[in-house]
């Protein structure tokens, strides 16, 4: 009796329990309320952070996870921020991925190397620009990443800048609508969008130590007004501050850029984090506006915490930067779409990698419809740039990983590792494309052996490149290691010489009135080959246009020599990252960007210097005629017509020259629109008139301002062929 009735008491709890059911679930948290807004939800949680945990939440861990042991949990992205189990605050886990998902070799992990972000726009299209973000944040969120660093929008103000592939080419109006696309795309995957280098790093000699002086009308119509453009449209959760300096402090310590342009007169709710290794202060950063240090926590660390404490740091502002992290991590979904791990779905990175490069090739050159070429073609000669195996990448932070390794073994260097070629053979797709012709390969190291083969084939096709990395310049506009004279040789010795180039950016062509066709394809990605064969042999027209201009000489360039920073002096060399023998130059220096903003064509049409290829610029298999332009202060509206007997789309582009009180003697880019048209067919495209896009910057007022006065409207299909113009009364504002 007694045993049982023991026995009952131990059973009966349980029994008890088991009627009831489990315990109840814990009620969510309320920052869980997804009816909430970002900012209401990340203001719940600030409120619960002690002040050790907003502490952690605005440094990374340092720079281990690229160069030492990964930090706990890392998944070996360039930055981690861990998060705060208690509370379900999620690591933050950046990636770099300006061309896609950086840094998968060392883990063993593949990712798309998609083309140049250069490429993506020269399509031009915003449509292009959504498949790449979307391509990307995919790839991200696959792997556990929840931030790509990517988003490169600096202005190609320099055309020898080494990360110009990285970016999207001269026009602020193009470049921000395009990083914005982008963005909104990539942030449709679960993963922060950003956008950097914020602003005006638009060369990397002496980037950490350069001071750039510009004056304000300038950079907010240049520079800044990508970044305006892209964040808004973007709805872009984080901006990287740049290394350089900016008018003279620092631009991750900035004040005009951060705390008045970014987040007062632009509003951004986000967060700045500074390049790696930019951060230069603690209370002066902070106070100026920076967000969050990386990689590490040597300022806003142990420094802020001591500067919060004696207040030169307020306490408020502690709560602003954690709360701004916050925001960006609940907007784009972090808590509520946690990374779900798999394997990226290489084949449909495939088709997205080759859809960019066909869409991003600019065809330059093709006279007495060299291109394309018929299947029926005999013979082929394919010289030069390791065409047999590979297309060239860019280098830096930006490298996707070559899938198997790199394509060339004894490939030179570039600034931090070998130059990469990403394996894609160009030489086997032409082959595909004319099974019948005798396809044979010269290295064209030798260009007088380039030339005999050259000369026993009916076509030639020199496969030119001019790698590029971000870290360096380029030396000179010129294609390097004697691609020119490899170019004439061929070209003396077959009238049907096709010049394919793999750039980031402009090169000069001394011999281009003596070859029949050239076709720019940036660093074309792992469909490179692939797309480059599509074109030529016109299963693809192409219908891309240069988003940036090639000038004739670096004698037309506002700085016909690039502006280096002074060797380093007696104790100059400091180490930058510890922990390794790296080292950089400290020497602060000035660049003053007096063409302010006459940036790319605006210089060359201000300046009266034709250049070799006009922005805007790029040849189609068909032709296309503009007609019938109206133009009121708010929508222009015209027609184009496929004048030729193929399908194609022409990339009609709108410029706008403002009145004479604006002092600004050239045009600009307002409007485009990418259309599609059938062989003889015509459209008639209205494109509304955006009034910032009119507007100048007044800088002594701080705002933008509509002049009244007469406009003139241009349109047609690049920015040196304008047939269609009307004028335009606006009263102004
Ligand atoms: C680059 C950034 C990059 C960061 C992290 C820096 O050197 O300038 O673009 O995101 O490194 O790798």
């Amino acid at each position: 009796m007694k045993s049982s009735l023991v026995l009952a008491l131990l059973i009966a709890p349980a029994f008890l329990a088991a009627q009831a059911g489990p315990p109840p679930a814990k009620p969510a948290p309320p920052w869980m309320n997804k009816s909430l807004s970002p900012d209401e939800r990340a203001a719940l949680l600030v409120k619960q952070l002690t002040f050790d945990e907003k502490i952690s939440m605005v440094h990374g861990t340092g720079w281990d996870a690229l160069f030492g042991e990964l930090p706990l949990r890392s998944l070996g992205g360039a930055g981690f921020v861990p998060g705060i189990p208690r509370l379900g605050i999620p690591d933050l886990q950046m990636a770099d991925a300006a061309v896609g998902v950086a840094r998968g070799a060392v883990f063993g992990r593949y990712t798309t190397p998609l083309p140049s972000t250069v490429a993506e726009a020269a399509s031009w299209d915003p449509k292009v620009a959504r498949e790449y973000g979307a391509l990307i944040g995919r790839e991200l969120h696959d792997q556990g990443y929840n931030m790509g660093l990517g988003g490169g929008v600096n202005l190609t103000r320099e055309p020898r800048n080494g990360r110009n592939f990285e970016y999207q080419g001269e026009d602020p109006i193009l470049a921000g609508k395009l990083v914005g696309a982008e963005m909104k795309a990539l942030s449709e995957q679960g993963v922060i969008p950003h956008i950097k280098h914020y602003a005006i790093n638009d060369q990397e000699n002496g980037r950490n130590f350069v001071n750039i002086k510009i004056d304000k009308r300038a950079m907010r119509e240049s520079d800044l007004l990508a970044f305006e453009i892209g964040i808004e449209e973007g709805g872009v959760g984080a901006v990287m501050c740049s290394y350089n300096k900016v008018n003279g402090d620092y631009a991750c310590e900035n004040d005009y850029l951060l705390n008045q342009v970014l987040k007062k007169q632009w509003g951004f709710p986000g967060f700045v984090l500074s390049d790696w290794g930019g951060t230069h202060s603690s209370a002066k950063a902070a106070n100026a506006g920076l967000d969050m240090e990386q990689p590490g926590g040597d300022y806003f660390g142990k420094e802020l915490k001591k500067d919060v404490d004696s207040r030169a740091v307020p306490a408020a502002r502690l709560d602003d930067m954690v709360q701004r992290i916050l925001r960006s991590e609940f907007a784009a979904g972090l808590f509520d779409r946690p990374a779900d791990r798999q394997a990226p779905d290489i084949f449909h990175g495939l088709e997205v990698a080759q859809h960019v490069a066909e869409q991003g090739s600019v065809l330059l050159k093709n006279a007495g419809g060299q291109l394309p070429l018929a299947a029926s073609v005999r013979s082929i000669a394919v010289i030069g740039s390791h065409a047999d195996v590979g297309v060239v990448s860019g280098g830096g932070s930006a490298q996707v990983d070559p899938p198997g390794g790199n394509a060339v073994s004894n490939a030179g260097q570039a600034v931090f590792g070998p130059i990469v070629w990403q394996p894609s053979s160009p030489l086997k797709a032409i082959r595909a494309k004319a099974p019948h012709a005798k396809v044979e390969f010269d290295p064209g190291t030798d260009p007088a052996a380039a030339a005999k083969l050259a000369q026993a084939s009916d076509v030639a096709i020199v496969f030119v490149n001019q790698p590029a990395s971000e870290g360096g310049d380029l030396a000179s506009l010129s294609l390097p290691d004697n691609q020119d004279a490899l170019v004439s040789a061929v070209a003396a010795a077959n009238p049907h010489t096709i010049v394919v180039l793999e750039t980031g950016g402009p090169v000069t062509m001394p011999w281009i009135d003596r070859v029949s066709a050239a076709l720019e394809t940036w660093f074309p990605g792992i469909r490179g080959g692939e797309a480059i064969a599509n074109i030529l042999f016109g299963d693809v027209n192409p219908s891309a246009k240069l988003p940036l201009t090639f000038p004739k000489s670096e004698q037309d360039l506002p700085r016909p020599k690039l502006a280096e920073q002074p060797p380093a002096g007696e104790g100059d060399m400091v180490p930058f990252i510890p922990g390794t023998d790296f080292k950089i130059n400290k020497r602060s220096f000035d660049v003053a960007y007096d063409e302010g903003l006459k940036v790319g064509y605006k210089w060359y049409e201000a300046e009266n210097k034709p250049p070799l290829f006009a922005f805007g610029f790029g040849l189609s298999y068909t032709t296309y005629a503009y007609s019938d332009l109206k133009a009121s202060a708010t929508s222009v509206t015209f027609s184009v017509k496929n004048t030729g007997s193929r399908a194609g789309a022409e990339t009609a582009q709108v410029y706008v020259n403002l009145p004479a009180a604006a002092g600004e003697p050239f045009h600009r880019l307002v409007a485009w629109e990418k259309i599609a048209l059938a062989p003889g067919e015509t459209k008639s495209v209205t494109l509304t008139l955006d009034p910032h896009y009119l507007s100048i910057f007044n800088a002594d007022r701080e705002a933008w301002e509509l002049l009244p006065g007469r406009y003139t409207v241009s349109a047609g299909g690049s920015s040196s062929d304008l047939p269609l113009h009307a004028a335009v009364e606006i009263a102004g504002r």
